[in-house]
């Protein structure tokens, strides 16, 4: 191992990611734990340096009051006891310190001083002790990837890539309602650059045919997503020797979907998935890293950058933002457009200071002139927002200039368009997708 880590054990703090996040800001690698993790595995991680029993107010769970295993505290690793019993710990206090510096005192005190950590934890050993665990867990057994070409799942794909070569078998669903060149892209990176074992699935038409005539935006999402299992899981059916499923979870992911004691936000589509009886056992090498990490990791990994830096594009992909029931027409008036937008944007700059942008065509036609003569087609709306956790959002607030220009390419060049609007809308009263 490479690094060492100071172990967070969470009793319910809603402050725990904020404490493994400074930590870390410190150099120092860090976990969170549940608070009932035996004493044996903790004993058990070689770089284990420390751990910070995080209660505070928060250690009573449904009316009953939680607690480590008592052997931790005779265990002879340096503890850190904050809001809980003062028992036998090197250092106890009731509560963390609001002030940020006062906070980075009382942790560098514990780390450095007391827990004799060494501030080792970069991207690079992150990697090299990812790897030895990989291959630690996989052995000589197959691997199995779906590879949407999202930031998540190519970070996977690039570090399993370097652990096991082709052990991994990355599958690339395109469902057709990827963005414009999305699909070439991955298999481009990831055939062409990493020598990936790819299996390339075009199943466009699969999915057209299956949202042919359905309008309600929920009834496309579950359509969408009961597809893509079906998809994946029938080629990995085709699949011989497989053990291991390989899943982009990482640690927002898990806080959203909930802890034993932190409660649910959302469900979140990486967690869960596949039929049980295809058996797999998970590898998730990115399952406590925070999104900032796993954009520094595939760097560091040689992804390219429009890949690490992607914006977030929802699992449906396209298919929310052609309104209602899709049509050819209309899917491919959403993408050429998107693409567009794309480029005007990253011409601008505008590409690294927008949180979200893309188009959208509705299912109504206005009326217009083109080449004196009356026209009758979709209209395309522009949507950017920035957000930090796409809770709520607000809309950029595009030069004048910018818009005109993208309205201007968007109007010649896109079939079936005789009209661009800006969408002004904040979150809430709107959501980020028009679906
Ligand atoms: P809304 O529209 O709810 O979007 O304001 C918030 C964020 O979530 C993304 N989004 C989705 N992501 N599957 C996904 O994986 C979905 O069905 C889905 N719907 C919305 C959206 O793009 C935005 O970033």
């Amino acid at each position: 191992m490479k690094q060492d880590m100071i172990v967070v054990l969470d009793l319910g703090s809603h402050v725990n990611t904020n404490i493994a996040r400074a930590i870390r800001a410190l150099g120092v690698y860090s976990e969170i734990h549940p608070h009932d993790i035996a004493v044996k595995k903790l004993q058990s991680m070689p770089n284990l340096k420390g751990i910070i029993i995080n209660g505070g107010e928060n250690n009573i769970v449904d009316g009953v009051e939680i607690d480590v295993e008592q052997e931790l505290y005779s265990s002879g690793i340096p503890i850190m006891a904050v809001g809980h019993k003062k028992a036998k710990c090197s250092m106890a206090f009731d509560s963390w310190p609001e002030d940020e510096d006062k906070l980075n005192v009382l942790l560098r005190s514990f780390i450095f001083d007391c827990c004799k950590a060494q501030a080792n934890w970069n991207m690079k050993n992150f990697i090299e002790d990812q790897l030895e665990q990989i291959r630690k867990q996989v052995g000589d057994k197959k691997v199995l990837l779906a590879l949407s070409g999202g930031v998540d799942s190519s970070v996977v794909a690039a570090l399993l890539i370097r652990a096991i070569g082709k052990q991994l078998v990355c599958v690339h669903v395109n469902h057709g309602l990827m963005r414009k060149n999305e699909s070439e892209n991955v298999v481009k990176v990831f055939r062409d650059q990493y020598d990936a074992n790819l299996i390339y699935v075009d199943a466009s038409e699969r999915f057209l045919s299956k949202l042919a005539n359905v309008s309600d935006p929920e009834h496309k999402r579950k359509i969408i997503g009961a597809e893509f299992i079906r998809v994946f899981e029938e080629e990995a059916r085709k699949l011989e020797g497989i053990e291991f499923l390989a899943q982009g979870t990482i640690y927002p992911d898990i806080v959203e979907s909930g802890t034993k004691t932190a409660k649910v936000v959302k469900s979140h589509h990486n967690v869960g998935g596949l039929p049980e009886d295809l058996n797999f056992k998970l590898v998730e090498p990115l399952y406590y890293l925070f999104k900032d990490e796993v954009r520094a990791c595939g760097l560091e990994l040689g992804l390219p950058e429009y890949m690490v830096f992607r914006q977030p594009f929802p699992g449906p992909g396209l298919g929310v933002r052609c309104l209602g029931a899709i049509t050819r027409e209309r899917l491919e008036a959403v993408r050429e457009s998107d693409a567009i937008l794309q480029e005007e944007f990253a011409k601008a700059g505008l590409d690294k200071k927008v949180w979200q942008y893309f188009t959208v065509v509705p299912d109504f036609k206005s009326v217009g002139v083109k080449n004196n003569a009356r026209s009758y087609e979709y209209p395309v709306i522009i949507r950017a927002v920035n957000t930090v956790d796409a809770m709520t959002a607000s809309i950029e607030q595009i030069d004048w200039p910018i818009l005109l220009r993208i309205t201007d390419r968007i109007l010649k060049e896109v079939p079936n368009v005789n009209r661009v609007c800006y969408d002004l809308s904040p979150k809430p009263c709107a959501t980020i997708e028009w679906e």
